[in-house]
């Protein structure tokens, strides 16, 4: 089977898509340099799954460590997830973001080059959106782009250099895929997300104040434009992205791909949930009430993001499958029997 590099793999959802692409019979080499991560989640997807991943650390700004990679291991396709990804610290050290995110991934595309290596999956975010008006939701891949902090900016850059490279060169074919809000976690609780310090997204809060880490969960405003007052956003199960990701290496790798195309891809469930209903939807994960007050707005916040996957459907033959409860029971079991993540 075709030999797949997965930078970023140790990651939270790249050690997912590891997962899922061993499990569909895929070889994978992981390339990470655990700024991020523990090299423990690979080594528990290898006792997961039907194959151990090939795990390298290494950098993506390194290119002499990528030709080394490149040498050794005949790579049929890259799905590169490594990169920084927290929204505040990018506008406090945006040099950071430029470093790592777009010299790192011109790094990577350039060593792709060297090697005759053709076919690239990038991990972007909804938040190249930037501030939609809320009558564009759910979005398709045709809202306009205009990220408002440099996390996004990158984000939209490094899709547009994938997107020139891939124009004008031979053979090669890549996909962006623009993730909503990924949350949850492998269904055997062995693997999931493990912020570092103070985790900014709600999810990960949640799962804190329900193991008692954290005191209260601060509701970010209650007098948006909603139903019930709080800010809606479009959750989506990791294990549907990983499975997600599968497909998108299975359509590059097929006969519909393109040569010198770079299809965008929104994958989200199209389905959005309120900051209430996420609260409420664990507490029933849990069965016991989780301490939550209503705290003011967070600035840069918007009132709703939804996707329109009907692409991801059409062109991939993927939808999500899992609901709100299944999200919250899933990262609920992983947090549960690991209170402290990986360490
Ligand atoms: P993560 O931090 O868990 O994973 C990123 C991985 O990249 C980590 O293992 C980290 O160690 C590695 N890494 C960072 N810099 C590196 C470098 N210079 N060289 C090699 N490896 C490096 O984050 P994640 O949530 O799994 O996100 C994966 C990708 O998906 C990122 O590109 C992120 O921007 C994108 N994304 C994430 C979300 C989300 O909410 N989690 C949403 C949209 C897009
Ligand atoms: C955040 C990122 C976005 C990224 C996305 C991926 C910001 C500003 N945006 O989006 O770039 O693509 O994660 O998952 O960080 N909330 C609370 N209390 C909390 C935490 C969050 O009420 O303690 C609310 C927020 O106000 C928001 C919702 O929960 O309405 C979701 O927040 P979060 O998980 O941080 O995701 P986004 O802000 O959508």
């Amino acid at each position: 089977m075709p030999k797949i590099l997965a930078t970023g793999g140790a990651g939270f959802i790249g050690s997912h898509v590891v997962l899922e692409l061993l499990n569909s019979g895929y070889e994978v080499v992981v390339f990470d340099n655990l700024s991020n991560s523990s090299v423990k989640s690979i080594e528990r997807v290898g006792r997961m799954s039907n194959g151990a991943p090939v795990f390298i650390e290494g950098d993506i700004r390194d290119g002499a460590a990528l030709d080394a990679l490149f040498e050794a291991h005949d790579i049929a396709a890259v799905i590169h997830l490594a990169g920084l990804k927290a929204v505040g610290e990018s506008v406090s050290h945006p040099e950071r973001y430029y470093d790592v995110n777009v010299a790192g991934s011109t790094c990577l595309f350039n060593a792709m080059l060297r090697h005759g290596v053709k076919h690239g999956v990038f991990s972007s975010s909804a938040t190249v959106y930037g501030e939609p008006a809320p009558e564009t939701m759910p979005m398709d891949e045709h809202v306009p782009t205009g990220p408002v902090n440099p996390y996004g900016k990158t984000k939209l850059m490094v899709e547009q250099i994938l997107t020139d490279i891939t124009s004008v060169g031979p053979g090669w074919r890549s996909l962006v895929l623009r993730y909503f809000n990924p949350v949850g976690a492998h269904t055997s609780g062995q693997i999931g997300e493990d912020p570092l310090g103070f985790p900014d997204n709600l999810f990960p809060f949640i799962a804190q104040v329900a193991t008692g880490r954290r005191k209260i969960l601060n509701i970010f405003g209650d007098d948006y434009d909603t139903p019930d007052g709080t800010a809606i956003r479009d959750y989506i199960h990791v294990m549907d992205l990983a499975r997600g990701h599968v497909k998108a290496i299975d359509y590059l790798l097929g006969s519909k791909a393109v040569d010198n195309e770079t299809p965008v891809v929104n994958l989200g469930t199209g389905h959005g949930a309120s900051v209430k209903d996420v609260h409420a939807a664990w507490e029933a994960a849990c069965g016991f009430k989780i301490a939550a007050q209503v705290a003011p707005r967070r600035a840069g916040d918007v009132t709703i993001y939804c996707a329109d996957a009907t692409k991801a459907k059409e062109m991939l033959g993927w939808e999500a499958e899992f609901d709100l409860a299944k999200m919250c029971e899933d990262h609920w079991r992983w947090q549960a029997a690991n209170p402290e993540g990986y360490r």
